[in-house]
This record gives structure tokens, sequence and C-alpha cells, in this order.
């Protein structure tokens, strides 16, 4: 164990617009975000020096600058007027990478909420979500999770009636998928469907879960190249085993099942297993700040 351990959820998108590509080159979005407590555990070593570094279980991940949760923490000293110290950032993967899922971005977000605790340096909620999106777009939202209507780049966040607890089974197939490569191949302004993001915010208030799934929808299904079709098998496998709705999760490549059955659920997670490895059964949470 570190100086510090801190927890970082993964999120899926109940639903996913993109609106336009706006002047800055990003797409405008309109997305209901939703944490899961499937996590990656995150310790922090304290050491002498300057130097700041991550070491994974994922021999691949980055170690210096290109990995979200060193910048994460040089932002945090250079924003909070902290003095800076060295440290070793262990991060335990077990959020599928390339998969939609916040995975770097949360890690990014948890070592600037732990510094924060750490160091006493009182930064406010808003203040920490506004350093987590110099990060990136899913960062904001990674600072407290819970159930948010997010737009903009997914920066403007609207807290939403949390979510009824259910069961959420996530499959990733063996191959990411870019965010930067899907967003080079929609079209907000031409999408001839679009997600009920209204009807949605509804259906959360009105705590149906059933409700929710119905309206799942992400509009990047309906640009997948045709390379990544496994993603529509592995969705259709879900809603045949039960599950109430099912779609891919940001710009995939899991796609995830919500179900109210626990049962069900149980067998799906063991059916997809014996040919997934990166099968998942997680709970929908609250906000954890
Ligand atoms: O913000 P982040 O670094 O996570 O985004 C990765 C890439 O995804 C961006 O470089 C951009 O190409 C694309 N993107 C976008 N519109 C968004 C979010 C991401 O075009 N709202």
């Amino acid at each position: 164990m570190g100086d510090i351990s801190v927890r970082a959820y993964a999120k899926i998108n109940l639903c996913l617009d993109v609106v336009r590509k706006m002047e800055n080159g990003y797409h405008e979005i309109a997305t209901v975000m939703q944490s899961i407590d499937l996590c990656d555990d995150i310790d922090i070593a304290f050491s002498d020096g300057f130097s700041i570094t991550a070491e994974s279980n994922l021999h691949y991940l980055p170690r210096g600058d290109k990995n979200i949760a060193v910048r994460a923490a040089k932002l945090f000293f250079e924003a909070s007027g902290t003095p800076p110290c060295g440290c070793v950032i262990k991060i335990k993967k077990r959020i599928p990478v390339c998969a939609g899922m916040a995975g770097g971005s949360t890690d990014g977000a948890a070592v600037l909420r732990a510094f924060n605790d750490y160091f006493s340096a009182g930064l406010e909620r808003k203040q920490l979500e506004e350093l987590a999106e110099k990060l990136g777009s899913d960062l904001p939202f990674c600072v407290a999770g819970g159930t948010a209507l997010c737009k903009g780049r997914g920066e403007i966040m609207t807290d939403l009636t949390p979510m009824p607890k259910c069961r959420v089974l996530i499959c990733k197939p063996p191959f990411p998928i870019s965010t930067a490569e899907l967003f080079s191949v929609i079209d907000g302004s031409v999408l001839k469907c679009r997600p009920d993001v209204e009807g949605m915010v509804k259906a959360l208030e009105q705590g149906s879960v059933a409700g929710v799934a119905r309206r799942m929808y992400n509009v990047f299904e309906d640009v997948l190249p045709q390379k990544y079709s496994e993603i529509w098998s592995i969705k259709s496998r879900l809603l045949d085993s039960g599950a109430l709705g099912a779609s891919m999760t940001g710009t995939g490549s899991a796609v995830f099942g919500l179900y109210d059955d626990e049962e069900a659920a149980e067998k799906a997670f063991a059916m997809l297993k014996k040919q997934y490895e990166e099968c998942f059964l997680a709970d929908t949470m609250e906000k954890y700040v």
C-alpha cells in the first residue's frame, strides 16, 4: 500500500448524441453518463526528489507524461500552489483500455481528488472539474461520477436523479477503438436518428430502469466501420439473454446491457465469459464525492 489509496470508477453512456462539430475541432455532444463500480485501484507512494511516474499491471501503459494520471499529478501541483513532490502512481487496471469507459480519464480524476484531500488543498468540486477539463473531455464527469447529463465537449454537467441500482454486464471485444477515430467519421448534423435525451432524464426522475433501458441509444453505433461488426453480435447476445437494453458505451469498443434480473445477468455473464476475456458484472453507483 502506498501513502494514498483511491478507487477510480468506470462510466457508461446511457445515451450519447453528437450534435455538431465545433470551431475548436471538438464535437458538441449530449450524453447521460453513469458510474459503475468496476474500478481501477490507485496507490500513490511519495518519494524523494521531484520525479512523478506511473506503474501498472498492464506493461504497455505509459509511465511518463503520456499517462493521464501523471499529467493530473503535475497539473494539481501547478494549479493548487502545493509544493511539488515526487511520487510513483501504481495503477491496478481492471477497467478495459480503449473501451469507451473512461478508464484513463477516471485514473486522472482520481489522482486530482486524492491529492486535493491528502494535501488539504481545499479545491471545491467545481474547481477540480475545471482542472480536470484541461486533461480530457471525460475527466470532469469522473471527478464526482454518479448520474449526469453532460453537454459541450462533456464538461457542461447537470446532476441527474441517480439511476436506480441495477446490474450492468460489460463485454469488450478483443479490439480497441480509438476515440479520435470514431469522432473523425461522424457528422452530427446529418444523423437521422438521435437519442431521446429528455425522455432519458424523465425516466431517471421516475426511477424506471425499464424506461432508461428503452431509451438507450448511442449514435456512434450508426457510423461503426464494418470491421467492428462484432459489436452488433455482442449487443444481440446481451438482448437475447434478458438485458432490458444494450448499447455500445462511448466510442466503444465495450458494449453493455442493463439487467433487473440478477439470475439472468449471471447466466449471460457466464455465457459471454466463455468467449470474451474482458467481461465484467458491475452495479450502477451514485456520486462518490
Ligand atoms: O478530450 P479527449 O482527449 O478525451 O478526446 C480525444 C479525441 O476525441 C479528441 O482529440 C477529439 O478528436 C475527439 N473528441 C471530439 N469531441 C469530443 C470529445 C473528443 O471530437 N467532445
